[in-house]
């Protein structure tokens, strides 16, 4: 997590900086900082919370875009791994001397002994962050050797973790130095200007040539160019790629916050997921070149892993696939994955799934599962990112930019890409009867205009927002393939407005749950036309005599004699059992993002969180 961007270039770096860590704040916005050089001073600005904070206590001259005696800075903002929030904690972190500023994303494992070597050696430390250290020691090894590249070198053999590091050194006033290991960071190429950021979308703005950091690697940007070398000193020829920057903006497009942008833009997303892919229902799906379809169709077995949202998409994605390919698929959170050896071979298909392409345990996992001979499906938002480049197939999902944290429309965005694996591997092994798969191809062309219908339902749902919004405790029941939406729609509900909520499978409400249940705590049912509709209507009745309050989002019609079941229902359109998740989560993400709203909460900045975990 955290935003990192450096500058050095011709304009007056403060406002550039600004500029360009707003676009990151998704990866963090419990502090932020900026330092930049001006003659021979550094100076260093931070505030606790989020941009405008440190925004309000910059003086005012700063932004003045003919400041042009300041080029060369850097800026931060901060998802806290080490140390609570607070005005100690910000980066950049400055040496005791007063030359270097550093900025981090990631963690240093080893930082607690080289803090009390440090501390030892005489290094004074204003906070218990594992970022400090590594300015500490940058200024201790630079004593004795002047080049700054060698010293960056011999700092990277005493780190342990995984880091993105920008830094300044006031005696080298014209340099940018970078240092990547297992955390993003790229380079942007401008005109008389050079950037590091995160991510590009930092840089968009200012310049399409980019050139992405491997891990491993030290950069040094100054006026006479980049120069990169390996941990062991070896140049390395930095490849310098055009990047298309359109659907990079960052823009609500007068909607009040990012994430209702994103819920009505899910139409769009999943004709763009569908775009040359699924041609006609009488075509098979087209999604890999020769080579890679070859490799591909030699699985016997399928995992997916993921964490958050993208998890609860690969659970959708296993009942599909299972049902359709018939070869078992199963679906772990990527951070408990890792740690189990998992049983994997060339046999198997490891689905990584990400928006971001960033995610640390999701990146750990899949690389675990390269080195063990296993074929590794991306599925990601980020065609640029980590685990695309690090996987031997991609499949792009094409949502476009997601800016709120809470991730919406990349959810429709994979399901649609699982929805098409999975019938692409059905036609391939001829498993499933052809008409069901053109069946589906049918209903998977008909979601876009579908999913416009069900965002009609959004007043009806803001209304049952005001109703229930000042509740403790909900519950989201569902079986079957739409299991998965109910613990997305409780993910939903928990990240942006707190309330404590809970997804269950409507089976396993009587196995405990049902204990809890009472006028207070709202039960939302869902409820789609196939073979478990006559069974959730029983687990809605055995919730309804324990005085629960349900909440019906029905695909379909609804039988007259079950209708007093619930206090409040939602009529989606009806759809192939099967595709109704990209149907009946829409409910749930306006419900709340309404909820949120209607609470007065950060709806797309929610506390505690940020959109793009690169920490373990
Ligand atoms: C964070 C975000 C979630 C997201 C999860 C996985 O926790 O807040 O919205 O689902 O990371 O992110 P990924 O980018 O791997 O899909």
């Amino acid at each position: 997590m955290c935003g990192i961007v450096g500058y050095l270039g011709k304009k007056s770096v403060v406002p550039v900086i600004l500029e360009s860590l707003q676009t990151l704040e998704y990866r963090g916005y419990d502090s932020a900082g900026v330092a930049f050089l001006e003659q021979d001073c550094l100076n260093v600005y931070k505030a606790s919370g989020k941009l405008n904070n440190l925004r309000s206590r910059l003086p005012v001259e700063l932004f003045q875009k003919n400041g042009h005696s300041r080029h060369l800075g850097i800026g931060h903002t901060r998802w806290a791994t080490h140390g609570a929030p607070n005005d100690e904690t910000p980066h950049p972190h400055v040496s005791c001397d007063g030359n270097i500023a550093l900025i981090h994303n990631g963690i240093v494992e080893n930082f607690g002994e080289l803090r009390e070597e440090l501390t030892r050696k005489g290094h004074i430390f204003h906070s218990k962050t594992d970022t400090e250290c590594v300015v500490h020691l940058i200024e201790d090894l630079a004593k004795t050797e002047t080049d700054f590249l060698k010293v960056l070198q011999q700092v990277t053999r005493r780190l342990v973790g995984a880091y993105a590091l920008v830094i300044i050194d006031k005696r080298h006033p014209d340099k940018l130095y970078g240092v990547r290991n297992h955390a993003p960071l790229v380079v942007g190429i401008g005109d008389d200007e050079l950037f590091l950021g995160s991510d590009v979308v930092a840089l968009v703005e200012h310049t399409n040539q980019v050139s992405y950091l491997q891990n491993e690697e030290i950069v040094e940007l100054s006026p006479e160019g980049v120069k990169v070398i390996n941990f062991n000193g070896q140049p390395v020829e930095p490849l310098v790629e055009k990047i298309s920057t359109g659907n990079l903006a960052v823009d609500k497009k007068g909607f009040k916050h990012f994430m209702l942008k994103e819920i009505y833009e899910q139409p769009d997303v999943l004709r763009n997921s569908l775009s040359m892919r699924l041609l006609s229902p009488e075509e098979p799906i087209q999604l890999f070149d020769e080579a890679a379809d070859a490799k591909i169709n030699e699985i016997e077995r399928v995992y997916v892993v993921a964490c958050g949202t993208s998890y609860n998409a690969g659970l959708v994605g296993r009942y599909f696939i299972e049902e359709l390919v018939r070869i078992p698929v199963e679906v772990e959170a990527a951070g408990e994955f890792r740690y189990r050896n998992p049983l994997v071979d060339e046999k198997t298909l490891v689905i990584g799934i990400s928006q971001s392409g960033e995610t640390a345990d999701t990146i750990t996992a899949l690389r675990q599962c390269v080195n063990k001979g296993a074929k590794v499906l991306a599925i990601t938002n980020r065609e640029d990112s980590t685990i695309a480049r690090e996987s031997h197939f991609v499949l792009p999902v094409r949502a476009g930019i997601e800016v709120s944290v809470c991730a919406t429309k990349s959810f429709a965005a994979q399901v649609t890409v699982l929805y098409l694996l999975g019938i692409y591997l059905a036609e391939r092994r001829q498993q499933s009867s052809p008409e069901l798969l053109k069946s589906l191809k049918v209903g998977l062309q008909r979601l876009p205009v579908l999913v416009e219908n069900v965002l009609h339902t959004s007043e009806e749902i803001q209304t049952l927002a005001k109703k229930y919004g000042n509740v403790r405790d909900l519950i989201f029941i569902a079986r079957g393939i739409n299991y998965p939406v109910a613990l997305e729609g409780a993910l939903k509900l928990k990240e942006i407005s707190y309330i404590h909520a809970e997804g269950y499978s409507a089976s396993e409400l009587k196995h405990g749950p049902i204990a809890m249940l009472d006028p207070s705590i709202p039960v939302i049912a869902i409820l789609t036309d196939g073979i478990v509709y006559d069974k959730m209507i029983s687990n809605c009745q055995e919730a309804k005599a324990r005085d629960a309050q349900v909440i019906a989002v029905n695909s379909g019609p609804m039988p007259e004699d079950v209708r007093d079941t619930f206090e409040d229902a939602v009529f989606i359109p009806q759809l192939e059992e099967m595709l109704s998740p990209i149907l009946t989560v829409i409910p749930l993400q306006l419900l709340a993002y309404h909820i949120a709203e209607y609470l007065g909460k950060d709806v797309d900045q929610p506390r505690n969180l940020a959109k793009s975990v690169t920490v373990e």
